[in-house]
């Protein structure tokens, strides 16, 4: 298909996966791999921007990652760290507006500042949607979900059965995002692994094995044909 008839789905999602893997077949350590995987998420921000993307949403740290050594969450730490730096630039660049979903609160409050600011800095940009999900598990999102329904019932503001699946999902942290079309995941793992449980209910899956480091404008364009030749479904029939 060429590549100007492509129709762009409007929310593109992507598990990137696979930096632990591209470390090991490179013979280098784990910090590496992902120290190469925050060097392709740059380049894929700007392709995706350029493409006509309107939202793109990455998982960059899910609530589960917490499990893993202690050497391998401080060097992730520190790449946030430098890398929300270099957001900044990409972001004012090529006009995107960043923002996060999850629960930020658990990261210490140097990379919660860095993150409000680019936040901040980025706000009034036009393009593309931006959302990093850090510290983000699609449980625990619906948990903070329903503490928030429970306590405005609870203070009457609210009652029980009036309660909408508008409602829900305005209490995501996903609220002014819309459900993503396609959701890619890289590195031949086929599982959501907690991310976007609500919002994928009609989302194009798209796998590839491809590890995350390795993951550039081809193969976005070969993910975006892939759903061009998908016939959609919401339920009913077409
Ligand atoms: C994905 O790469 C990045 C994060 C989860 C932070 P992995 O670190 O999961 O890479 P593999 O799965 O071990 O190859
Ligand atoms: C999913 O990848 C989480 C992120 C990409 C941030 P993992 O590598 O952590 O997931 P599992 O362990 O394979 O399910
Ligand atoms: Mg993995």
């Amino acid at each position: 298909m060429d590549e100007k008839d492509l129709v762009i789905p409007r929310h593109v999602a992507i598990i990137l996966d696979g930096n632990g893997r591209y470390a090991k077949a490179h013979k280098l350590p784990r910090r590496l791999g992902h120290k190469a995987g925050c060097e392709t998420l740059e380049q894929i921000v700007e392709d995706a921007a350029r493409l006509g993307i309107g939202y793109l949403t990455v998982y960059a740290f899910s609530t589960e990652n917490w499990k893993r050594s202690e050497e391998e969450v401080g060097s992730l730490m520190s790449l946030f760290r430098y890398y929300l730096k270099k957001l900044v630039k990409v972001a004012m660049e090529n006009n995107v507006k960043v923002v996060s979903i999850g629960d930020t609160s658990r990261f210490d409050e140097d990379i919660r500042e860095k993150l409000g600011d680019t936040i901040k800095q980025t706000s009034a940009n036009t393009g593309m949607v931006f959302a990093v999900a850090i510290n983000y598990g699609s449980r625990d999102e619906i948990k903070r979900c329903v503490k928030k329904l429970a306590a405005k019932a609870a203070q009457g503001l609210i009652s029980p059965e009036d309660i909408t699946e508008e409602m829900i999902s305005r209490e995501l942290d996903t609220a002014d995002i819309p459900d993503p079309d396609l959701l890619i995941r890289t590195a031949g793992e086929q599982r959501l692994s907690n991310f976007l449980l609500w919002q994928s209910a009609y989302t194009e899956f798209y796998y590839t094995d491809v590890l995350w480091p390795d993951f550039h404008r081809p193969q976005l364009i070969e993910a975006i044909e892939s759903y061009n030749k998908r016939e959609r479904r919401f339920g009913g029939r077409l």
